[in-house]
C-alpha cells in the first residue's frame, strides 16, 4: 500500500484506508456497516434514527460479522439518547459522530471511556468550537454533500479549516466516489475523506433497488439543496414530492407536519405530549423555530417513503450532488478496492 494511505485517520480510528462511510438514516444500518468496515473503511452506523433497542440489536449484528471497529452516529435530542450513550460505552464501539452539538457533559463522558469523537462541520467558523468542545477528527462538509448541508464548497471549507491549524485530522467530505477524489484530499493537506451517497450507492446499502434506479438516473444539476422538508437546508434529488413541497405554502407545509407527526407518533409509539416536548426542548436549545422543529418530526415520514418503502416518487432522496456522476453498484469491497488502487495511481503519477 502506497504510504500516502496511511495517514493520522488511519491510526486514530484503527481502519485499514483513510476512507469514512458516513451515517445516512435507514441506510448505514449492520448490513452496510459490516460490509465498509470489512473492506477497510471505518464505517458510522445510523443510530440517530433508532431507538436503544434497535441500535443494540444493529451494534450486536455487526459485531457478529466482523471485529473490525466502527462507530455510532446520534443526535443530541433523539428519545433515549442517554441509553445509546451508555450503550456505546459498554459495546466500546470506536467513535461517535454527530452535527448538531451534544452536550459538553455527553462529550467528556464518552472520550473519558476512550471513545473518539468526530463531529461533522459544515461551516468554518464552527471548527474551532468543535475542537474545544472534545473533537478527536473533524469531518468538513461541503455544500456538494449530501442530507444536511451547508454553503460552502468542499475545496474551499477545507482551506478554511486547514488554515486553522487546529491539530486534529481534518477529513474532506462532499462530492467524493473515487481515488481522484481520496489522492486529491490527501495531498491539499486532509487526513482523508468521508462518503456518504457513494456508499449508499452499493449493493451493500439496504436502500431499496426502485429508489436506487432513481439516484442512478440523477442529474448532477438536479440535485439542489431546500429548505422545505425541515427547515433546514437539506440537498436531494429533484422529484415530485420535492417540487410538491418547494410549491406548498407554509401553512400548507405545517399542515402536512402535524398530519405525518400523527402517523410517525402512531408509529414510534410516542404521545402528543411527548412529541411536542421533544419539538419543544429541541427548539429551546437550538436556533430552530418550533414550525421548523414540527416539520423535522414530519421529515422522516417522508425520508422513509423512498428509503424504506421504495417508493421513490412518494418521498424525498437525500442525495449529494455526486450522485449525478455515480453509474453503478459496486459492493463495498469492490468499490474501496478501486479507490485504493486509482489514488495510489495518482499519487504515483505525482510523484510520490
Ligand atoms: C441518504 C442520505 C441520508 C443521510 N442521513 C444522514 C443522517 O442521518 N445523519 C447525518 O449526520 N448525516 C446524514 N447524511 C449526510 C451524510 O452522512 C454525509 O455527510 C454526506 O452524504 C456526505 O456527502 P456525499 O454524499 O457527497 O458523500 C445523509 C446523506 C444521505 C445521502
Amino acid at each position: 500500500m502506497h504510504k500516502a494511505l496511511k495517514t493520522s485517520l488511519t491510526e486514530t480510528l484503527g481502519c485499514q484506508y483513510p476512507i469514512i462511510q458516513t451515517a445516512m438514516g435507514w441506510v448505514s444500518t449492520s448490513q452496510l456497516v459490516s460490509a465498509s468496515i470489512s473492506a477497510g473503511a471505518f464505517g458510522f452506523l445510523a443510530a440517530a434514527v433508532m431507538s436503544p433497542e434497535e441500535c443494540e440489536a444493529e451494534i450486536k449484528t455487526i459485531r457478529a460479522k466482523t471485529d473490525k471497529p466502527f462507530g455510532v452516529n446520534i443526535h443530541a435530542f433523539q428519545p433515549g439518547i442517554d441509553q445509546i450513550i451508555d450503550m456505546c460505552i459498554d459495546y466500546q464501539v470506536a467513535a461517535l459522530s454527530y452535527g448538531r452539538g451534544p452536550s459538553s457533559k455527553i462529550v467528556d463522558k464518552v472520550k473519558a471511556a476512550g471513545i473518539r469523537c468526530v463531529p461533522t462541520i459544515g461551516a468554518s467558523k464552527h471548527a474551532a468550537k468543535a475542537v474545544k468542545m472534545g473533537a478527536d477528527i473533524l469531518v468538513c462538509q461541503g455544500q456538494e454533500g449530501g442530507g444536511h448541508t451547508g454553503y460552502t464548497p468542499t475545496w474551499l471549507l477545507l482551506a478554511q479549516v486547514l488554515d486553522q491549524n487546529l491539530g486534529v485530522p481534518v477529513i474532506a467530505c462532499g462530492g467524493f466516489k473515487d481515488g481522484r477524489g481520496l489522492a486529491a484530499a490527501l495531498t491539499f493537506g486532509a487526513d482523508g475523506i468521508a462518503m456518504g451517497t457513494r456508499f449508499m450507492m452499493t449493493s451493500d446499502s439496504p436502500t431499496p433497488d426502485t429508489t436506487k434506479a432513481v439516484y442512478l438516473k440523477s442529474d448532477v444539476t438536479k440535485i439542489p439543496v431546500s429548505t422545505k422538508l425541515d427547515g433546514l437546508p437539506q440537498r436531494m434529488v429533484l422529484n415530485e414530492t420535492l417540487a410538491d413541497l418547494e410549491n406548498a405554502s407554509r401553512l400548507g407545509l405545517l399542515m402536512r407536519a402535524f398530519k405525518n407527526g400523527m402517523k410517525y407518533k402512531s408509529q414510534t409509539g410516542m404521545s402528543m405530549a411527548q412529541t411536542v416536548k421533544t419539538a419543544w426542548a429541541m427548539a429551546s436549545k437550538t436556533d430552530m423555530t418550533l414550525g421548523q422543529t414540527m416539520m423535522a418530526g414530519n421529515a422522516p415520514i417522508i425520508i422513509q417513503k423512498a428509503m424504506v418503502e421504495g417508493k421513490p416518487s412518494e418521498g424525498v432522496l437525500p442525495s449529494g450532488q455526486i450522485a449525478g456522476l455515480i453509474d453503478d453498484l459496486p459492493d463495498c469491497a469492490v468499490l474501496i478496492d478501486q479507490i485504493v488502487k486509482d489514488a495510489e495511481i495518482q499519487l504515483k503519477r505525482i510523484g510520490g
